[in-house]
């Protein structure tokens, strides 16, 4: 019998991919940056037996209806919002993500872009590289407390149950909105559940991690901005579809808020004359929240597990409900 072929959207680490290797014929694209050119991905969909895909790569019905062997895709990133889960569904697709593996690295990454937003670390970096350092001055680069001030986290899943445990350690006062409550992480962390507009006006940092659904998308438009404090911080580690990025410059260029911090953006990779690149108090990241070496790597050999188990008729690690 010949072996499945699966085809890899981008280039990996060959050796978090052992256990796909045992049981498949895997070819990758040979780019780690570069996406795979749309083409060449329905071209190899239309013959492989399994699929694992970036967030990059848009995974929807034209794709998975001219690939008829297709059993499994494997996304290498927690969100799946650039898979047409219907249409995996209509075709008998198992869809398998990477949660867990990259909470803590997210949550790290997230507070750390909070942290760097609020003390001007990546401006005050460039600012000695632009050779602009004469001389030391009493508010030079002065930024705001972190400390004792109020997070206020937006989606509390794994990653903002994480992050509210940084930020205890912080003594910050912790606010969390979700579409459910956690009475578990209000009695371990101490944090408190708020309404949306509540939280909004009552945090000094207000921390995206929810998932990209039609209900959170837009949902930090010119309202939300207008409902925060003038001091308040915006960070965005989730998808940049959840934020209208033209009310977030108006809203950082006007004084409504005091900064921002973004890992994601609506048209990634983002231009560097898009708007929101070129302010001193907006710190970009280019979408690296789980991007440590060590949870890369497993994020890898998750998705590969989940490959092999899934064309080896068992059931995957870790699969979306569909
Ligand atoms: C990254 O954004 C992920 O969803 O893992
Ligand atoms: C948080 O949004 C998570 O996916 O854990």
């Amino acid at each position: 019998m010949t072996k499945p072929y699966v085809y890899i959207t981008r280039k990996l680490d060959e050796a978090s991919l052992t256990p796909l290797k045992e049981v498949a014929h895997v070819e990758m694209w040979p780019s780690e940056d570069e996406p795979c050119p749309r083409e060449e991905l329905e071209t190899q969909a239309a013959k492989a037996d399994a699929l694992l895909t970036m967030l990059s790569d848009q995974i929807d019905e034209p794709l998975l209806s001219k690939a008829p062997n297709i059993k499994v895709v494997a996304n290498l990133a927690v969100g799946y919002d650039n898979i047409d889960l219907e249409a995996a569904k209509k075709h008998g697709i198992t869809v398998c993500h990477t949660p867990d593996v990259l909470t803590e690295s997210t949550a790290d990454l997230a507070f750390a872009l909070l942290m760097a937003s609020a003390r001007r670390i990546v401006e005050a970096s460039d600012w000695i590289k632009d050779g602009n350092w004469t001389g030391w001055g009493p508010l030079l680069l002065a930024g705001a407390d972190v400390h004792h001030k109020t997070l206020g986290i937006v989606g509390m899943g794994s990653i903002g149950t994480a992050l509210a445990k940084r930020a205890k350690g912080f003594n910050m006062n912790v606010l969390y909105h979700n579409r459910s409550r956690k009475p578990e992480a209000e009695a371990q962390l101490g944090v408190t559940y708020a309404a949306f507009e509540e939280l909004l006006k009552q945090s000094d940092f207000i921390v995206c991690l929810t998932p990209l659904t039609p209900e959170t998308k837009d949902m930090f438009n010119e309202k939300a901005f207008d409902l925060m404090k003038n001091s308040a911080y915006f960070i965005n580690v989730s998808r940049g579809q959840t934020v209208n990025e033209d009310a977030l410059y108006e809203a950082v260029t006007t004084g409504k808020i005091a900064g921002a911090g973004l890992d994601v953006f609506r048209q990634e990779p983002v231009s560097p004359s898009h708007p929101l690149t070129t302010l001193p108090n907006v710190t970009v990241l280019p979408h690296i929240g789980s991007a440590s070496v060590e949870t890369r790597k497993t994020m890898m050999r998750l998705c590969a597990e989940n490959i092999a188990l899934v064309l080896q008729d068992e059931p995957a690690k870790t699969p979306v409900r569909l």
